[in-house]
């Protein structure tokens, strides 16, 4: 049932971008950005990083991020004010500079992943939280918590933070810390509100948030399967009752075949991933759009980077 498409667009994928004009450039794990004075490009490449660590390209995956992205800050653009200014290719966000905040600021409704794993170990207590010592895996929080992180520079891994920290550590002030936790949870309720509509649950999600002056921002991405782990919600109950894994359609799946196929969890040598998993993870990626927004992604193959240059000129931005 592959999709010849996604086949012939391995050999087009969009490794990283070499657009000068739009000004420095920064590399993150997935998107380029370019600096202008008060705005930045971002340009969502199709980079598939898992554990922190860059493993290999997936066919139409910067198109998806970008799409889902740009789906909820026009979706939730009167609960929180965000950074996007224009979006002129599938690929592109033009966003408003900001200075981020350098934590991230989690969001969790359910007892899973890394947080499941800290509490089997009591490390859960690194993030100031008291958790029933019989919650199980996966089950419900009775209100969303937050586990806020640091921003790790670029090969070091992310370490809890707790929320006294933030403000104690100078990362937000503790009226700006105030407001972002308020603006997290108001974007929380409203994705898993529409998730609702949609069979899904927002299980939890990572934002980013930014300043200009006293104004704040919800910055970079939001609501992606990079981002956030959503589950199917018809099969919940049952899959939670016999403690059995839910149905995933974000990038868990990749992080599970990395474990289960290559014994790799961020250390050591990077595993070569083959091409047929690279066209079912695009496959996972375009049906979380799908199932996301309610409408499907019909991708065209072809040079992602030529288009984004033609769009960004067509649009006077080169
Ligand atoms: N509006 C904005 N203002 C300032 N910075 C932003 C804005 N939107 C996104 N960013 C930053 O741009 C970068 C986006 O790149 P990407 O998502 O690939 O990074 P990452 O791999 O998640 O993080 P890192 O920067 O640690 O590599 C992030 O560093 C993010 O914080
Ligand atoms: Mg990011």
């Amino acid at each position: 049932m592959s999709d010849p498409v996604l086949s012939r667009q391995l050999d087009h994928t969009l490794a990283e971008t070499h657009l000068d004009a739009l000004g420095e450039r920064y590399r993150g794990k997935v998107r380029d950005v370019y600096r202008q004075r008060d705005r930045l490009f971002l340009v969502a490449t199709d980079r598939l990083s898992a554990f922190d660590r860059v493993l290999t390209t997936i066919p139409f995956k910067g198109e998806v991020l970008n799409r889902i992205a740009q789906f909820w800050f026009e979706k939730t653009q009167d609960v929180v004010p965000n950074h996007v200014l224009d979006t002129p290719d599938p690929n592109v966000t033009v966003a408003r500079a900001t200075k981020p905040f350098p934590v991230e600021v989690v969001v969790r409704g359910y007892l899973t992943g890394s947080l499941w794993r800290d509490f089997q170990k009591g490390t859960h207590t690194a993030y100031g939280l008291s958790i029933p010592g019989d919650m199980k895996k996966d089950a419900a929080f009775p209100e969303p918590i937050l586990t806020p992180s640091t921003k790790a520079p670029v090969g070091e891994h992310d370490e809890p933070l707790p929320e006294a920290e933030v403000v104690r550590r100078g990362i937000a002030s503790a009226r700006d810390w105030g407001r972002i936790r308020e603006a997290a949870l108001a974007l929380f309720r409203a994705g898993q509100t529409w998730c609702h509509t949609r069979g899904l649950l927002l299980v939890d999600t990572k934002y980013e948030f930014g300043a200009v002056g006293d104004a704040l921002y919800v910055i970079d991405e939001m609501h992606t399967p990079d981002s956030s782990r959503f589950w199917r919600a018809a099969d919940y109950e049952e899959r939670l009752a016999a403690q059995a894994d839910q149905v995933m359609l974000d990038k868990e799946n990749v992080r599970q075949w990395l474990i289960r196929e290559r014994g790799f969890s961020g250390h050591g040598a990077l595993p070569v991933i083959p091409e047929d998993v690279r066209v079912q993870t695009s496959e996972l990626y375009l049906r979380a759009y799908a199932e996301i927004t309610g409408t499907p992604l019909t991708p065209v193959a072809g040079d992602v980077e030529a288009r984004i240059q033609k769009n960004l000129q067509t649009h006077g931005y080169l």
